[in-house]
């Protein structure tokens, strides 16, 4: 019987089949607990007799169930860690890959060719306040940008979101309406109020209108340019805008119309186009839009700063002189890359940028 026991226990090759040998050798109705439980009504003598080789029995096949189990559960370890190693060795596939967005592209490349000109970055607050925003750039309470419609302000203390009047000037910094600034040109505020001249500044950011459909999105970005200095003129400023145009659109081509135009913060004011060649139906920047086939692509507005402007910011608008100029960063980047929705900029689809190159 021993022998029987321990060869099947031995050749067990699954921990159920042993736990089926285990029931029926020591389990309540087993063979060995059965022979375990005559021992109780044997007399002493006989006791002594048979008692030993069943109490052996009994050890025995104990002993061979442990010693199945613990190879079984051994070799079934073995074989899980060998079905989950991982090799540390090999290369990792890499993850998703994430790309710069056009906007972010945009805005290097100009920081890039304005350094290249001895322009520095500056920034400025997008939650702005009345008197930078508009005050100080000599836009009257009356002009049409300080309409509910462009604007978003934020209610004031008596829940009111009309636009409170303007605080007169920069000491009154106190009283302050506040709003989500329309353009980056406050930006020319902060800097001249804050920095003494020679002054050369980009300032790139985000600004807000309450405006949305194919081609304007209630936040947008802008790149503002301005050149404080002495004895600057419109010359410097069409320079300045060919140069940085040329350097953008990677053309030498690039032909400008500057339009008479109006700002209230610049006078003269510019409106500057270029020219645009069809090429297989596409707008192709670059070339005289006055030929057969082509036509102008408005791209920025600017001029020479007002000296309402530069007298606001404490400076001698006498000793003082200078250009601005502001541009939307959105817009340049459809004209570079040849998109046509500019609300696709924002839905963050990958294969949107990806159709544009701008996507691993
Ligand atoms: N701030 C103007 C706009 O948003 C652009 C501009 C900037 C015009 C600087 C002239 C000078 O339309």
């Amino acid at each position: 019987l021993k022998a029987g026991l321990i060869a099947d226990i031995e050749a067990a090759d699954t921990l159920d089949a042993l736990e089926a040998l285990r029931v029926g050798a020591m389990g309540k109705s087993g063979v060995v607990t059965g022979l375990l439980k005559t021992l109780g009504p044997m007399s002493p003598e006989e006791r002594l007799e048979k008692g030993p080789p069943i109490q052996d029995l009994r050890e025995s096949v104990t002993a061979a169930l442990a010693d199945r189990k613990a190879q079984l559960e051994q070799a079934a370890l073995d074989a899980r860690l060998a079905s989950e190693k991982v090799d540390m060795t090999l290369p990792a596939d890499g993850g998703p890959q994430g790309s710069v967005h056009p906007v972010s592209q945009v805005m290097d490349e100009l920081a890039e060719i304005f350094a290249d000109l001895g322009f520095s970055v500056a920034t400025g607050p997008e939650i702005e306040d009345d008197w930078h925003n508009f005050t100080a750039l000599n836009i009257p309470e009356t002009h049409p940008a300080r309409a509910m419609h462009d604007t978003f302000y934020f209610p004031d203390e008596t829940g009111s979101d009309e636009a409170a009047p303007a605080a007169e000037g920069p000491d009154q910094a106190g009283r302050k309406k506040m709003l989500l600034r329309t353009h980056t040109s406050p930006v020319q505020i902060r800097t001249m109020m804050t920095q003494a001249p020679p002054i050369r500044i980009i300032a790139p950011g985000r600004v807000y209108r309450s405006d949305s459909d194919a081609t304007h999105t209630p936040m947008f970005h802008q790149i503002e340019g301005l050149v404080i200095d002495k004895g600057i003129t419109l010359g410097h400023l069409k320079w300045t805008l060919e140069t940085f145009l040329k350097a953008f659109f990677e053309r030498e081509d690039i032909v400008l119309r500057l339009r008479p135009s109006y700002f209230p913060f610049t006078e003269p004011s510019v409106e500057v186009d270029v020219g645009y060649t069809l090429v297989n139906g596409q707008r192709i920047i670059g070339g005289d839009g006055d030929a057969a086939g082509g036509g102008w692509l408005e791209v920025l507005g600017s001029g020479m700063v007002n000296r309402r402007v530069i007298e606001a910011c404490g400076l001698d608008p006498d000793e003082w002189q200078g250009f601005a100029f502001g541009t939307g960063v959105d817009r340049l980047a459809m004209l570079k890359y040849g998109m046509n929705d500019l609300r696709a900029f924002f839905d963050g689809d990958l294969r949107w940028l990806k159709h544009y190159g701008f996507s691993a």
